[in-house]
């Protein structure tokens, strides 16, 4: 209960989701959240809701405040199933009459999920408000952060800034506020959400917070829709933001490969030993021991991306498929790429791996390393380059 209380007649009502592990093939080691915030003033409103198979709980949060057929009016920052998920049990609940606040891609979006004519949608839009009593409730479109619908409610009276998905991180531990949770631990969950759903986006991110320092928005609090609540330090999490939309890489390398008889694993142990020891951090990966997510987390910042698969059926490996289909999807920017990877006759998996990387704007370090088979010496020699080479470029 105490945890609930984010302000004085403000609380968190949503749910926690210990046990996903999944989150649309994005890996949550720790479970994540579904807030939703019920603001208890001379209306009540409900700003975003939950999947819903929590709807119930999400029923019973409410009703440790207030009896939920009270409920005035509901914001729907965000048409995605996990916070609109429980609009419909929620509106049968308060009437059909209640209005729902959405943005005009919103109104569309609603509808496509639930059907036309089932909410009193009402249409808002950045600088449009509401009054509840005691505050000002304004809207702020952030269009394609991440879906067309997405926007931003802001209570000036309480200097909180509800930011849909934006700032959120796919977390379930007993905290519920940044000052409960240790600073790089948090920092670990917003970099890996922010490089599997913003990424993209960061060209829109880096104007978005722009004009929030344009127009001097007070804020004391940002309360996302996952994860914890910043209240101790939402500056830290903003500058952060701001950080990662420009997409300046570090130096640092990431090895992802796969292997089917050890020769593709000896050639990146070669390359990222030899990177290590020009002391440049550079992390190996196999794709049957990382999770795609975990992989573009440390993509997202590395100055380099070397890719390694043996050739399979004129192909690459499945796995790596399924992680440079995910990757190019997610448009990490100013990279250096090399391919490498053994073959028995064919060989064309380097070239498929090249290609992805040309299609994704990579600068290419090599045309490709190739060995027959199994690595000799001097394959693996030729592996020491490759890795001085990246090195240098680094
Ligand atoms: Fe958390 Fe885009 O939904």
């Amino acid at each position: 209960m105490q945890n609930m209380k984010v302000a004085d007649g403000i609380y968190n009502v949503g749910v926690k989701d210990w046990n996903i592990r999944d989150f649309h093939g994005y890996s949550t080691y720790e479970g994540t959240t579904y807030n939703a915030f019920l603001i208890n003033d001379d209306k009540n409103v409900l700003i975003d809701t939950v999947k819903s198979p929590f709807s119930d709980q999400l029923l019973a949060n409410i009703k440790k405040i207030i009896d939920p057929k009270k409920i005035d009016m509901v914001i729907s920052n965000h048409a995605e199933l996990d916070h609109s998920g429980s609009i419909p049990r929620l509106i049968h609940f308060i009437g059909k009459d209640k209005p729902v606040f959405c943005s005009k891609a919103g109104k569309k979006n609603l509808e496509a999920h639930f059907g036309k004519d089932k909410f009193n949608l009402q249409v808002v839009s950045t600088k449009d408000e509401i009054n509840t009593g005691k505050r000002t409730l304004s809207f702020m479109d952030t269009r394609m952060l991440h879906w067309p619908d997405s926007m931003f409610t802001y209570s000036k009276e309480d200097k909180i800034l509800f930011s849909s998905d934006a700032f959120g991180q796919h977390y379930s531990g007993w905290a519920s506020y940044d000052d409960q949770i240790d600073e790089k631990e948090l920092k670990f969950h917003a970099k890996k959400y922010f490089a599997n759903i913003l990424l993209p986006f960061s060209k829109l991110l880096k104007k978005l917070i722009t004009n929030i320092e344009d127009m001097n928005l007070d804020i004391e609090t940002i309360c996302p829709d996952h994860g914890v609540i910043f209240r101790k330090s939402p500056e830290k999490i903003i500058s952060l933001y701001k950080e990662w939309s420009e997409n300046i890489p570090s130096k640092k390398a990431v090895i992802i490969y796969d292997s089917m008889w050890e020769s593709t694993r000896k050639m990146a142990e070669e390359i990222a030993e030899t990177i290590a020891d020009r002391n440049i951090e550079v992390t190996c990966m196999n794709t049957r021991a990382w999770h795609r997510s975990d992989i573009i987390t440390e993509v997202m910042d590395a100055k380099a991306v070397l890719i390694g698969s043996p050739t399979l059926n004129n192909n690459i490996f499945p796995a790596l498929a399924d992680v440079m289909t995910y990757m190019k999807g997610l448009k990490p920017q100013n990279k250096i790429g090399a391919a490498f990877g053994s073959y028995g006759w064919s060989g064309e998996a380097v070239g498929i791996l090249n290609k992805y990387m040309e299609e994704m704007g990579f600068e290419l370090a090599h045309d490709g390393l190739k060995v027959q088979y199994v690595p000799e010496e001097s394959d693996l020699e030729k592996c020491r380059e490759l890795g001085t080479k990246i090195a240098d470029m680094i």
